[in-house]
């Protein structure tokens, strides 16, 4: 193919190739309209030019309150109602001259939580100058969410294949501990010679050897319960114990945070027909937050009792509580209050699946100040976790 001189000017060409100029031009405000991405024009003064009925639908705004209007107006502008502070990706697209792309989460006039790709293309003149940005914004919650759980139940897959690894290499050494602990108590109970001052130390020093072995053992039990492949099979899980061995694991989170335990846990509670893992990443979500809220300390109260053929969970905390304005989207994937590297937002929303696959219900009680109490009630005999 003949080298053609390099044009510095994006011709403005139809989509259709073979459709006429004119006839696109005609049909271009009801193609933009028609869009299932939020689409707005701003020119370079930033005022608005145009804006399709997506946009308006999306960021809940009126057809008059929109074009001619500022871009940055908070009234409208997606950016400026998600409180983003810092250079604005429109000004950022009109300086560099290129395409720019950003992620957003931002609230939908219904008060969810929507996670937005947007994309700011800036359209040159003939002279290369910007002369207007076009904004697409398209709406992919459910696809983040669909990438979200599969990023989580990689994140578990490869726990599970961690825990299962560390549990081999340790199982086998806390055996020989054991068996060599075992020789030596049978040793001193058939040893005469051993002076009776000396023989109760002995006797107390390997018996704290066993118990602290056996503690070790148990703990990676644990840790292979919890991550178990998400595919799992059910059966009868015991939510007691799932509640034991999470407080358990979490022990030294607690005790570093000062934070004082309560375990009121009725012991006719019946098993659940469920994915053991499912269970105990519940019972772990919901206790981790109690904790997290608890930075200065306070109790954690977890209670299970049974009503009809249902099992209820509590999750108690003396925490700051849920301010009012949060509790509609504390259960939305992506939301959280904590800071970056700490909160990704998704416990709530994994728990809420995971309690609704089983036909139970989670709701919460708060108080802003006096903590948080989550309620999960399950049917002793649900789907067992399946899908759909
Ligand atoms: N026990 C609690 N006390 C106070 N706030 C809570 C509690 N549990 C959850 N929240 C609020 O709900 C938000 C979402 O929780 P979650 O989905 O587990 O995500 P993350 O813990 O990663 O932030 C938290 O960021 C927090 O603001
Ligand atoms: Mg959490």
């Amino acid at each position: 193919m003949a080298s053609q001189p390099a044009d510095p000017i994006i011709p403005i060409v139809p989509i259709v190739p073979h459709m006429d100029i004119e006839q696109v031009r005609h049909i271009l405000p009801e193609l933009i309209d028609s869009m299932s991405d939020a689409v707005v024009v701003v020119d370079r003064q930033q005022l608005v030019v145009a804006a399709n009925r997506r946009y308006l639908e999306a960021f809940g705004s009126l057809p008059g309150s929109v074009v001619r209007h500022h871009c940055q107006d908070a009234l409208h502008c997606p950016e400026g109602a998600g409180a983003r502070t810092g250079r604005c990706s429109a000004c950022e697209a009109i300086e560099i001259k290129q395409p720019v792309r950003r992620m957003r989460n931002l609230t939908a006039p219904a008060g969810t939580q929507r996670r937005w790709e947007a994309t700011f293309n800036p359209v040159l003149d003939a002279s290369g100058e910007v002369t207007h940005v076009v904004e697409v914004w398209r709406d992919i919650t459910e696809r983040s969410e669909l990438e979200a759980q599969l990023a989580h139940s990689e994140r578990l897959a490869s726990l599970g294949t961690l825990a299962a690894g560390v549990a081999h290499e340790l199982n086998n050494p806390m055996a020989a501990i054991l068996a060599g602990v075992e020789r030596l108590q049978r040793w001193l109970s058939r040893e005469p010679s051993v002076d009776p001052r000396h023989r109760e130390e002995i006797s107390g020093v390997l018996a704290g050897l066993e118990r602290e072995t056996q503690r070790c053992t148990e703990t990676t039990e644990k840790l292979l319960l919890l991550a178990q492949p998400v595919r799992a099979a059910t059966s009868w899980v015991d939510v007691n114990r799932a509640v034991r061995d999470t407080l358990s694991l979490l022990n030294y989170q607690i005790s570093k945070q000062g934070i004082r335990t309560v375990q009121e846990l009725d012991p006719r509670v019946p098993a659940v027909w469920a994915r053991e893992t499912g269970i105990r990443g519940v019972c772990m979500n919901l206790a981790m937050n109690a904790v997290q809220a608890m930075k200065d300390g306070g109790t954690l109260t977890m209670r299970t009792r049974s009503v009809d053929a249902r099992v209820i969970l509590e999750v108690e905390d003396t925490g700051p509580g849920i301010l009012p304005e949060h509790l509609d989207r504390i259960w939305d994937p992506f939301f959280t209050t904590k800071p970056i590297g700490q909160g990704t937002g998704l416990g709530l929303s994994i728990t809420r699946q995971v309690v609704a696959r089983q036909d139970g219900s989670i709701r919460v009680e708060t108080r802003p100040g006096h903590g948080a109490r989550f309620i999960v009630e399950l049917p002793v005999k649900g789907r067992g976790g399946t899908d759909g």
